[in-house]
């Protein structure tokens, strides 16, 4: 059922964890499972992605996707992490099953939140970058949708 990289990811997940002091933290609940992803960003004064690690309430596929996630944008500038969607990384694993497809959104959704944050907190635009609607903050409860 899942490619051998899935399971390789899901076994031995890379970039668990969180940054202190991070450039930008973003952190999203899926709305289809309730599941939650939250991504921690490191980012140099070139706009390059320095560390990027993350820690979900997520099932084995959303862990997969997010490892897989976390490594394809480490060392790439905050432009090409945009284009490292979910697809993209469902293409890096070898596919996952149609009813887990929902799951590699939350690491494209929670990187975005991030990049998000971190555009908010140098007050910079970037390019197709839309405000994240799920977004969870500390302390709040999870909007209704
Ligand atoms: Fe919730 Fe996969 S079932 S993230």
């Amino acid at each position: 059922m899942y490619s051998e990289k899935v399971m390789d990811h899901f076994n031995n997940p890379r970039n668990v964890g969180e940054i202190d002091n991070a450039s930008g933290v973003g952190t999203v609940g899926n709305a289809k499972c309730g599941d939650i992803m939250r991504i921690y960003l490191d980012i140099d004064e070139n706009h390059v992605i320095r560390d990027c690690k993350f820690k979900t309430f997520g099932c084995g596929a959303a862990v997969a996707t997010s490892s897989m996630a976390t490594e394809l944008v480490k060392g790439k500038t905050i432009e090409e992490a945009m284009k490292v969607t979910n697809r993209a990384v469902m293409e890096a694993l070898d596919g996952l099953p149609p009813v887990k497809v929902h799951c590699s959104l939350l690491a494209e959704e929670a990187i975005h939140a991030a990049l998000w944050d971190y555009a908010q907190k140098n007050h910079i635009v970037i390019d197709g970058l839309r405000e994240p609607k799920e977004d969870i903050h500390e302390g709040e409860e999870q909007e209704e949708y």
